[in-house]
């Protein structure tokens, strides 16, 4: 399996397809394999064939779980996984977490692996969970968007989208439409389990990327949870590259088919 690599020309050029400026055409024959699987991890992310486009992304130990019992989950992936998610930021025009990764992790949500700026950030926090000092709040510059269903007062450099609650959930594919009628056409859906699996369950991601990293945790909440299903040939069985990321391994599934 190759190892994708750093590669910055290529990275250049990454960048300003993401920006909607002329880029020339890659070469590939530096680096080449690898060149290429870098390529083809990012491309689509960068410039998708159509859009709105929603990538979702979970790390995850090989027993399944993405944080201890406690909520510890720092890190359960290695240091190239941890860019390989700074690339996905840097490339899409916002990223979106639950109210639940908020409050348990305080990410900043911003690029800081990889040259490249950085995308909207995006909570779903339906009743008013999010903290006034939560890190993704500071005013760096970058719109900060909260979708909600209930008309939540918010600090005043927040934008507030009010979607429509269905049976107790904000429905993914109306995230979706509301935010690409607000300028986020690429969208990265980068935690926790619940909310991924939420985006995945109603058919609402043209991507998920699955980090597995060599490591038992044991116990505590695993990724992706969907409906049940009786028979195994009900299952989601997406096309997937296969990606090394330092010591992880990453699966790259396409779930347009
Ligand atoms: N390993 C990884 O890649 C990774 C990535 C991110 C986070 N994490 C870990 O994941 C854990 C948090 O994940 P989580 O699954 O508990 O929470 P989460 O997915 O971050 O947030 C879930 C909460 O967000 C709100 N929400 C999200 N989607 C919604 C929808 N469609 N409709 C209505 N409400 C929606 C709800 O808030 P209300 O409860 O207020 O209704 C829901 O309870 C933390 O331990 C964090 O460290 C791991």
């Amino acid at each position: 399996m190759t190892p994708v690599g750093t590669h910055p020309e290529l990275w250049g050029q990454l960048l300003d397809r993401a920006a909607g400026r002329p880029a020339a055409a890659p070469t590939f024959e530096a680096d080449g394999e690898a060149a290429c699987v870098f390529w083809r991890l990012y491309a689509g992310v960068a410039a998708p064939d159509h859009r709105p486009f929603v990538i979702g992304q979970l790390g995850q130990s090989l027993d399944g779980r993405i944080a201890t019992p406690s909520g510890h989950s720092h890190y359960v992936n290695g240091p190239e996984a941890i860019t390989h998610l700074h690339r996905l930021r840097a490339l899409v025009d916002g990223v979106l977490v639950g109210v639940g990764t908020a409050v348990a992790d305080d990410p900043r949500l911003t690029v800081r692996h990889v040259p490249g700026r950085s995308p909207a950030r995006i909570v779903i926090d339906p009743r008013g969970r999010l903290p006034e000092d939560a890190a993704l709040l500071a005013d760096d510059g970058c719109r900060v968007i909260v979708v909600q269903c209930a008309n939540v007062r918010r600090p005043p450099r927040v934008e507030p989208v009010t979607v429509a609650e269905r049976g107790g959930q904000i429905a993914p594919r109306d995230v979706v439409q509301a935010l690409a009628a607000r300028g986020v056409h690429r969208l990265l859906v980068e935690g926790g389990a619940q909310t991924v699996s939420a985006f995945l369950a109603a058919e609402a991601l043209d991507r998920l990327h699955m980090c597995v990293a060599p490591i038992l945790i044991g116990s505590g909440p695993t990724g992706i949870t969907l409906p049940p299903i009786e028979r195994l040939n009900a299952a989601l069985r997406p096309v997937a590259e296969v990606v090394r990321l330092g010591r992880d391994v990453l699966f790259d599934c396409d779930l347009r088919g």
